[in-house]
């Protein structure tokens, strides 16, 4: 029987081969897309995706074709955000899987509408014992995947809604290095914003440029009186901004019908762009596309 050590070269697998052709393929997809930005908190629950989905809908309101690819492959939620359940059938063309098209055009790619029902989870492997290492490289060949596998077409942006915890964005970056940064999110309570200190943290080691920082669920605003109130007891997030030299870029209040509207057919943005929080997400959009286009 041969050995490992017997086999000449790859034994005839073209491994280098493979694996140049997949990284050609990743970038020639990467190549039509203009802008790449990953959104990010460290915590979950603080309305990651449901800010992605807003400043998706704001910039596709903008006339910019914009794709969301949803890195969160344990806790999908692009897809239901965008109208775009997991029953859609996606085809398997020769140059690859065409995209779900949510509302407004928005091109998303989820592991939701990979798998069978909502309620299915992604088993990374059978084995009860897998070790975290494996996990996240199976996690980290997922999303290459994802993004190599998906015809994108041609985008102005391409967001990325990252999983929780600050370890993911080296995958990311190692994925795509033309990355143009990553916006941090955060609420203003105390333990969201020490989780998204690490995250800053993090990018600043890495050089990912940090577009800056949003605070979701500043502030309360009453349907009645329309008195503004604090939601969570905090220490200012603009002083966390301050601190870490980062830009202040949002500061979006809570509106119960961000998370009525996905329901009723579009996206908060589009039917409340006048309101408080609607135009809380403008401005932080014109903030991001400020730092893109410096
Ligand atoms: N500004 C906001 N106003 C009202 N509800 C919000 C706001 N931001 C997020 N939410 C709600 O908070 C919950 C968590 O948001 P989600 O986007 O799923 O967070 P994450 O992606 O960080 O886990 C959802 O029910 C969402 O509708
Ligand atoms: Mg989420």
């Amino acid at each position: 029987m041969k050995s490992y050590e017997d086999l000449e070269g790859d034994g005839g697998s073209d491994i280098v081969g493979q694996v140049g052709k997949l990284g050609e393929k990743l970038r020639s997809r990467l190549d039509k897309i203009t802008h790449k930005v990953a959104l990010m908190s460290g915590k979950g629950g603080v309305g990651k995706s449901s800010i992605t989905a807003n400043i998706a809908s704001c910039l596709a309101d903008r006339g910019k074709r914009v794709g969301i690819l949803d890195a969160d492959l344990n806790g999908p939620s692009i897809g239901h955000l965008l109208g775009v359940g997991n029953d859609v059938k996606l085809e398997m063309k020769e140059d690859g899987l065409n995209p779900g098209i949510g509302y407004q055009g928005i091109r998303i790619m989820s592991m939701d509408m990979l798998v069978k029902t909502a309620d299915t989870p992604v088993m990374w492997t059978e084995e009860a014992n897998a070790t975290a290492v494996w996990v996240s490289t199976m996690e980290s060949t997922a999303i290459r995947e994802l993004l190599a596998d998906t015809n994108w077409g041609e985008l102005d942006y391409l967001l990325i809604d990252m999983p929780p915890g600050s370890d993911r964005i080296d995958n990311i970056r190692s994925l795509i290095p033309e990355l143009a940064g990553a916006v941090e999110i955060t609420i203003p309570s105390q333990l969201s914003q020490h989780i998204v200190t690490k995250s800053i943290t993090k990018n600043n080691k890495m050089g990912v440029p940090i577009i800056g920082l949003i605070e979701n669920m500043a502030s309360y605003v009453c349907p009645h009186c329309n008195e503004e109130g604090k939601l969570f007891d905090g220490e200012d997030v603009l002083k966390l901004s301050e601190k870490k030299s980062i830009p202040y870029i949002g500061k979006i209040p809570f509106d119960t019908r961000v998370s009525q509207t996905s329901k009723m057919g579009s996206l908060f943005y589009t039917q409340f762009k006048e309101s408080v929080t609607g135009k809380a997400i403008t401005e932080t959009v014109d903030n991001i596309e400020k730092f893109i286009n410096k």
